[in-house]
């Protein structure tokens, strides 16, 4: 396997975690090889679009022998930096703060959910799996004692932008933002937007059509 020196689309990133799912299950299921058609057939994807994609990070399959799934999925995993530790707040420690904070695998993939964070007096101090719940006023200090780098914001809409400005002012270079607004940050911060109710309308209109 080369060492990966080229950028890669996003449209291949966006691919990459579909990719590394699909290359665990059949490295469970102890499979060690597999060809771009097996892997296409797999994905919904055509063999030449694998063997594009997985070019463009080194990926060379071998005539009639296929591609090294321990391989590629190693290649995988440097590429979305899921091969070393990130160290996560939640801010907002409410439903979904929470739900987030109950989810152990992000902390099998490594990254680690150092505090969360929240404005009710009612929750601070409060442990979720370990995990205490501070006041918001001490954010600003827990990020830059404990270099978080990425934020995972939870509150209100009418609250994101200026915790997201707090976040990054202290250090977090990049925000997983549930809350249901555009954020303005400068240049060089990720934001990385999840809207359950887009993919939730996208399902309505296809039941629609
Ligand atoms: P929630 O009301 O249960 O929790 C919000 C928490 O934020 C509360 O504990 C509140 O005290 C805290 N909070 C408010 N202002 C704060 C501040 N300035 N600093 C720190 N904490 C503060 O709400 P829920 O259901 O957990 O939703 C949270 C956010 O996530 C909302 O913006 C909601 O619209 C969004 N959401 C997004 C989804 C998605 O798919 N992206 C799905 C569900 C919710």
């Amino acid at each position: 396997m080369e060492t990966f020196s080229k950028k890669v689309s996003m449209a291949v990133v966006r691919r990459l975690p579909k990719y590394y799912r699909y290359l665990n299950d059949l490295i469970t299921q102890g499979q060690e090889r597999i060809s771009s058609k097996e892997l296409g057939e797999m994905m919904g994807l055509t063999a030449s679009q694998i063997r594009q994609d997985l070019n463009c990070f080194g990926g060379y399959g071998q005539q009639g022998y296929g591609y090294n799934i321990m391989e590629l999925k190693s290649a995988i995993e440097v590429l979305l930096g899921i091969d070393h530790k990130h160290t996560c707040i939640i801010v907002g420690a409410g439903n979904l703060g929470l739900a987030i904070a109950n989810y152990d695998e992000f902390k099998r993939k490594g990254f680690e959910l150092k505090a969360m964070f929240d404005i009710d007096p009612k929750l601070v101090d409060a442990n979720v799996r370990g995990i205490r719940i501070f006041h918001v006023k001490e954010m600003t200090d827990f990020i830059k004692l404990y270099n978080v780098k990425i934020g995972i914001l939870c509150v209100p809409k009418e609250h994101a932008q200026i915790v997201a400005d707090e976040m990054i002012d202290a250090g977090v270079s990049a925000i997983w933002n549930f809350a249901p607004t555009d954020l303005k940050v400068p240049d060089g911060v990720i934001i990385e937007n999840v809207n359950l109710s887009e993919s939730l309308f996208t399902l309505s209109y296809l039941l629609n059509e």
